[in-house]
């Protein structure tokens, strides 16, 4: 198959270039650069020779898409602006980029035909929700709390209009929506790595602070209803996550239309995380405390029960202490990340 990977040089993006590659498909990156990397080109382009070509180039640019779409198969969309506090600083440029690139990138899909889109969505979809609805499933309400999570869910409406709209003319058309968790850890081979400007997720932070680069973490609020007061997330590895997405684009069918959640189903709460890190790189990580963050819900953990029986799939690599070996193992090699290539 030939995918167009949207944000291929980013996080995500990259890691799953990299296992489609290894799966013996072509793939076009299609990335402006704005928050990935040159240096991920580089080493996809080396593993993958003729399979992989790179296209910088901005989602908003419908002209430049069509042109990038030629005989290609699927799209997974990974680029977005993906910071819930940048977010709320700067939603015009939020609802622009992932709603806005999102229709541009539909409007160019529907110009040249393509058949299927594995969309990157996300848990902030579900804002905060009530107790009971925890472990979260698939029809939990959606009601987020910030214009990312906002902007990822007008994505997920436009995307299922489309989808109508293309089975009405009866055009070909299948779509996923992942709504991923916390996403962690890295290519076990060490090939790439997780490098966010700015940095706003806890492992690599407490990596940097076991680095030296940063002086401590700052733990948000150490009163909340948890069994040691911190607040609990679900950190699914990255490797998983990309298995999760080549399951399903095995499974979308033209008019096939699939919604799941991706998270481990186990919660690791600020303290676990923390204490694994010293644990992992035997090293100091300064903490200091500090207040709650507004609308950070006490605890966001996956129910990972649609999935497994649709897709079969689990996480392997589950283990708390897994996950942040894969991230130490890059990051130890590459301490400051890839080096500031962007560009
Ligand atoms: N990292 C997580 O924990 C997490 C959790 C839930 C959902 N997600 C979603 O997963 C996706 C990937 O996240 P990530 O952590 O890899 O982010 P990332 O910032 O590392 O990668 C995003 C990529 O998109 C590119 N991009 C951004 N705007 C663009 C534009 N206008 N045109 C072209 N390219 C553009 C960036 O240059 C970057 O390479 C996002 O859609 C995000 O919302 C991530």
């Amino acid at each position: 198959m030939h995918v167009l990977v949207t944000g291929g040089a980013g996080y995500i993006g990259s890691h799953a270039t990299l296992r489609l590659l290894e799966d013996g498909h072509r793939v076009t990156v299609y990335d402006n650069l704005d928050r990935g990397h040159q240096a991920t080109v580089k080493i996809l382009q080396a593993f993958g020779g003729e399979r992989y070509r790179f296209v910088r180039g901005d989602l908003l640019e419908t002209e430049a898409l069509r042109t990038a779409l030629a005989g290609v198969d699927a799209v997974m969309h990974f680029a977005a602006l993906a910071h819930v506090g940048e977010s709320v600083i700067d939603p015009f440029r939020y609802w622009s980029v992932n709603l806005g690139g999102t229709l541009s990138l539909l409007t160019a899909m529907r110009d040249a035909k393509t058949p299927r889109l594995v969309f990157s969505s996300t848990c902030a979809t579900y804002g905060e929700p009530p107790p009971e609805r925890i472990p979260i499933a698939e029809d939990c309400p959606q009601a987020p709390v910030n214009p990312y999570g906002a902007s990822k869910l007008a994505c997920e409406r436009l995307i299922k209009d489309v989808a109508e709209a293309h089975r009405r003319n009866g055009l070909p058309f299948g779509f996923a929506l992942l709504r991923y968790f916390n996403v962690c850890g890295s290519d076990p081979k060490a090939r790439l790595g997780e490098d966010h400007d700015p940095e706003t997720h806890l492992i690599p932070i407490c990596l940097e602070v076991a680095l030296g680069q940063r002086k401590e973490l700052t733990v948000f609020g150490e009163d909340w209803d948890t069994p040691d007061g911190t607040c609990i997330r679900d950190y699914v590895h990255v490797t998983d996550l990309v298995d999760a997405h080549v399951r399903v684009l095995e499974k979308l069918a033209p008019g096939a239309e699939l919604i799941y959640n991706v998270g481990t189903g186990q919660g690791a709460s600020v303290r676990e995380v923390l204490n694994a890190c010293r644990r992992v790189t035997g090293r100091p990580v300064a903490e200091r405390r500090g207040d709650r963050r507004p609308g950070d819900p006490p605890a966001l953990v996956n129910s990972p029960a649609k999935i497994r029986r649709e897709l079969g799939w689990t996480a392997a690599r589950a283990n708390l202490d897994v996950m942040i070996e894969d991230s130490w193992r890059w990051r130890k090699d590459h301490p400051h990340g890839y080096g500031g290539s962007r560009r």
